[in-house]
């Protein structure tokens, strides 16, 4: 069927927690992926060592209308609560379904998935644009995570509409005090825990010692997250995607997350590719593109030096 990959064993649709429909992605190697149709939601990826990659909170429990927890939550088309829906938008809240005639879309890959998410009438009540999602899982040969959205005004009643977008990935780490995050020091952030004011970030890669919410402007192409205790580096790359946000609540707010284990956040750190600050606008029959590809590999740390590509290519 066209939309999934077509490889005997790369893709199998089954029954995840709940019974909730999901996709399950898997590479030459040992390498998988998961993909709730709800929410459009990819809630695992392991490498070919079968490790878990991805954050999913021990106290999630896999109930719409609640957005799951941990995993690649998809932000549309509202990013936090800078708008008039639910926080993040409803894109994670809906159920997608597989898009069986998508556009031709070339990959490599023989294991992937498309969904489309298109609006219901009830959703044009509040947010009365009519709309194509469609969303691309890709898992590459190598282990690699790939997702792609394509998002594409259909009104017809000739008027543009605007959002803004988030990849909000939550990856799992091994000690949250051991992660440094490289590519965003000296960039411009809008802090959220301080009423969204714009700071400058200093000249050191990120460490993590508090609560962190904040919103970097003209992000790089490139970022890595270094694991310093499990000696693997991620290398998350976007494409049309300005920003990134950083979020680990931390402690307290951990305790009135009640979907949040209150010690998790040692675990976990999120960093997001997103059109967060500058929405997105699309005129009838414009499309827009925004893409993430992730890749985990072992790195040997060593400060100030580390060069994704580097790291890449000795992998
Ligand atoms: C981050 C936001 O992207 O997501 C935070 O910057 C927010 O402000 C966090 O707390 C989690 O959001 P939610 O809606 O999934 O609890």
């Amino acid at each position: 069927m066209a939309g999934i990959g077509s490889e005997r064993g790369a893709v199998e649709l089954c029954k995840g927690i709940n019974g909730l429909d999901k996709v399950v992605l898997r590479g030459p190697r040992g390498s998988s992926a998961e993909v709730y149709l709800y929410g459009g939601h990819v809630t695992s990826w392991r490498n070919d060592h079968r490790e878990e990659l991805l954050f999913v909170s021990s106290k999630e429990i896999f109930k719409p209308p609640k957005a799951i927890r941990g995993g690649i939550p998809i932000c549309f088309p509202q990013f936090g609560s800078n708008g008039s829906l639910e926080q993040h938008g409803f894109a994670r809240n809906k159920f997608w379904s597989i898009d069986t005639d998508p556009p031709p879309f070339p990959t490599n890959s023989k294991s992937f998935i498309d969904l489309i998410l298109k609006p219901s009438e009830e959703d044009m009540q509040k947010w009365p644009h009519s709309y194509e999602f469609r969303l691309r899982v890709t898992l590459g040969t190598g282990g690699d995570l790939m997702l792609t959205s394509r998002v594409r005004n259909t009104n017809a009643d000739g008027k543009p509409f605007t959002f803004a977008f988030a990849y909000h990935t939550y990856f799992s780490v091994s000690d949250i005090s051991e992660v440094r995050v490289e590519g965003l020091e000296t960039l411009d952030y809008l802090d959220n825990l301080e009423n969204k004011e714009r700071f400058t970030e200093q000249g050191d890669a990120l460490t993590f010692e508090s609560e962190v919410d904040k919103i970097y402007l003209g992000a790089p192409t490139k970022i890595a997250i270094l694991d310093h205790e499990k000696k693997r580096t991620f290398v998350l790359r976007k494409d049309g995607l300005p920003d990134a946000v950083v979020w680990n609540p931390w402690d307290k707010k951990a305790k009135t997350m009640t979907d949040f284990g209150d010690d998790e956040y040692m675990h976990m750190l999120c960093v997001e590719a997103a059109a967060a600050e500058k929405p997105i606008t699309l005129k009838p029959g414009e499309e827009w593109k925004g893409r993430l590809e992730l890749s985990a590999v072992p790195s040997s740390y060593c400060s100030g030096q580390l060069d994704p590509q580097k790291v890449l290519q000795s992998s």
